[in-house]
């Protein structure tokens, strides 16, 4: 069981697992090949163990290391033994077509779950080639015994990839020729992977033929896992922005990405390379209103299993027709029922009406309890809860049956920023893009809005790796740490704090933001306005650069503070100064003598995203104005340099923000 918070805003770089269908596909072949096969870069899901102990018990010798499976081929296939799939219908359905042709005697089982699901599926075509299989009453335990297979064309009833495979496993195994007319193309996992095994495969559209092969042992790289990726794409759809890496682009996979697209969902490839089976690429999802959408039949093999999460994604959106999608009643569970009963649970308004699936857009935002054993429910109902108002979510140790890492990466390294109102922070994207570029993996950045209740209660969780604090909380986050830097110590504040230590990486984020606009400071006189501590922290790095620093505050006595505490920084008396910094939050009234600003002074104002009055009058004077966002921008670089131990490199710092300019102003 486990406590689901609602979150308002998402952003990061999260991780898919390697694809499920084509590591267990790998696991099967290997077994049954000549030779060594070795598997990189697989899924160690439950489903794939399941398969490891499946191949093992038939006789294939198998290694696994953590980052690769090794899987010497069965030289004697082992009779009378009992096949385990657990929960997989895929393993359960691949294996009866694979022993159903070795010439064996054999017993398929599996859990509650899948002794729910049709086998008669792939047991009846199987009969007709020549397989002598029972079933009970079309479902597990599967009983297989020696048969001589023949030739077989055969018409697809229904569009399955796991029926098309099986029938194709049993001809590579039963040593004969095997013809397959698809109605809808389905995944081809299992015929691309047999050419890479040397068998003599033909696709021509729709039409499957397979000679008699013998399989030779291979290197399977297994590329990340479409249907995984779609979880953290949809949370980047609902809540900000997301990038999953190397992601399996195939075109018989991608259904989820391409029906979002078309409905004007922002969904952005980039870095795409090809690979055997199908490209690979990253996949940028941000926030953004998607327009009603519908997907027919054709389709439905190719977003099969995401069939859940669309109708998610609708019901915040304008709501979709998914058409005839009965084939989602023999899922794990019966997925057709599960998504209408949660969207319910949901207040939205969702429909099942002959096997089309109708979601209206539109959902309450109530918090609520759910439960499930079936591993894709469970993650859709987390991303849906979190949406909404949170609830107990129970059934989350299923994700593994496919996700390992599901809800790991998403706790591995959790970034905040604290402040009251963070509506229309750019903190999110920008640490995101920090940290994306600077090839950090598997992390998140929220920003919580809090009034001073809330943020007392957080102040004492700190349940976060690294918190970054704004405008009021930057004090308050000083208190909570445990050490400080010198820079923070002195100036009794903190925006960032990591592991305990609170950093104030706002001065140093200044002087960058002057540099990249060609300013020096060393020998210039600076008025820093407002003792906060934004400005505390710009005081002090603008005196450790060798600026001549006075400061003023609108309540003269914290100034007077300021400058007891650190020395060589002056109390402002009306000196005229080649840099004005206004660091309050005022932005509709000008602080600063305006005889004081003109053609030879620059002006900063760390506020941005807003009118402002000193702005406007020191660039109508001919003054150099500069407003926060660079400042902002290379605060976060030297806080994610901290966080990620890297050096600050100015350059890069450069780079990075004119890359971000480039991505995200235009
Ligand atoms: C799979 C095919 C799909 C899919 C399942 C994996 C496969 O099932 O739902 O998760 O690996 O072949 P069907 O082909 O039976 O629809």
């Amino acid at each position: 069981m486990m406590t689901v918070e609602g979150i308002s805003n998402l952003y990061g770089v999260l991780n898919a697992d390697g694809d499920k269908s084509v590591t267990l596909r790998a696991v099967l072949l290997g077994a049954i090949s000549k030779g060594e096969t070795v598997i990189y870069n697989p899924l160690l899901s439950k489903d794939v163990l399941s398969a490891i102990e499946c191949v093992k018990a038939l006789g294939a010798c198998v290694l696994v290391d953590g980052e690769k499976i090794s899987i010497t081929g069965a030289e004697k296939i082992n009779d009378n033994c009992i096949f385990n799939c657990e929960n997989s219908g895929t393993l359960a359905r691949l294996l009866i077509g694979l022993l159903s042709g070795l010439g064996v005697n054999a017993t398929i089982i599996g859990d509650e779950s899948l002794s729910t699901r049709p086998m008669d599926r792939v047991c009846e075509p199987l009969k007709l080639r020549g397989g002598k299989i029972e079933d009970n009453n079309g479902h597990l335990p599967v009983k297989i015994y020696p048969a001589v297979l023949t030739d077989f064309e055969y018409f697809m009833p229904i569009d399955s990839a796991q029926v098309k495979s099986a029938i194709i496993l049993s001809g590579i195994t039963g040593k004969c020729e095997t013809i397959i007319h698809e109605k809808n193309p389905t995944r081809d996992h299992t015929e691309r992977m047999l050419m890479q095994f040397g068998a003599d495969v033909n696709i021509e559209n729709k039409r499957i033929s397979i000679k008699k092969s013998e399989l030779t042992g291979c290197e399977v790289i297994v590329p990340n896992d479409p249907s995984d990726a779609a979880f953290y794409v949809g949370m980047g759809l609902l809540f900000g922005e997301i990038t999953v890496k190397r992601v399996m682009i195939n075109g018989l996979r991608d259904g989820f990405y391409r029906v979002l697209k078309n409905a004007n969902a922002n969904i952005e490839y980039s870095n795409a390379v090809c690979n055997f089976y199908g490209s690979v690429a990253d996949v940028t999802s941000k926030k953004c209103l998607i327009d009603y959408f519908e997907v027919s039949k054709r389709d439905i093999p190719t977003l099969i299993d995401e069939i859940p999460l669309l109708a998610i994604i609708a019901a915040f959106n304008n709501g979709c027709t998914i058409k005839d999608c009965k084939e989602l009643r023999f899922k794990e569970s019966d997925r057709l029922n599960g998504i209408v009963e949660l969207l319910k649970l949901a207040g939205a308004s969702a429909r099942v009406k002959n096997d089309d699936l109708i979601v209206e857009g539109g959902v309450l935002p109530n918090a609520f309890n759910y439960g499930s054993n079936d591993h894709r429910m469970v993650m859709c109902a987390f991303i849906l809860m979190s949406a909404l108002k949170g609830g107990v979510l129970s059934g989350e140790e299923y994700a593994s049956i496919s996700f390992p890492s599901f809800f790991k990466n998403l706790q591995n390294n959790k970034l905040c920023l604290i402040g009251k109102d963070l509506s229309k922070s750019l903190s999110g994207v920008m640490h995101k893009h920090v940290l994306s570029e600077l090839n950090q993996e598997n992390f998140t950045y929220q920003m919580h809005s809090l009034n001073s209740e809330e943020a007392d209660e957080f102040l004492k969780k700190l349940s976060y790796k690294a918190i970054n604090a704004t405008i009021p909380y930057k004090d308050g986050l000083f208190l909570a740490s445990k050490e400080q830097s010198e820079a923070s110590l002195i100036c009794k504040c903190s925006n960032f704090l990591l592991n305990g230590t609170a950093h104030t990486t706002d001065g140093q984020g200044l002087l960058l933001a002057l540099k990249y606009q060609g300013q020096s400071v060393n020998g210039k006189k600076v008025l820093v306005y407002g003792m906060g501590g934004a400005g505390r922290s710009i005081a002090f790095a603008l005196k450790q650069a060798g600026a001549i620093v006075f400061v003023e505050n609108r309540t003269r006595s914290k100034a007077v503070d300021f400058c007891k505490n650190v020395e060589g920084v002056s109390l402002y008396n009306g000196e005229d100064c080649d840099i004005l910094i206004n660091a309050t939050p005022v932005v509709d009234e000008i602080l600063f003598d305006k005889q004081k600003i003109n053609q030879r002074v620059t002006v900063v104002d760390i506020n941005y995203n807003k009118s402002n009055a000193l702005l406007d009058y020191a660039k109508k004077i001919g003054a150099s104005a500069y407003d926060g966002k660079d400042m902002l921008f290379f605060q976060a670089y030297i806080a994610d340099c901290l966080l990620i131990k890297s050096a600050i490199d100015e350059e890069v710092a450069f780079n990075l923000y004119n890359k971000y300019k480039v991505k995200y102003e235009n």
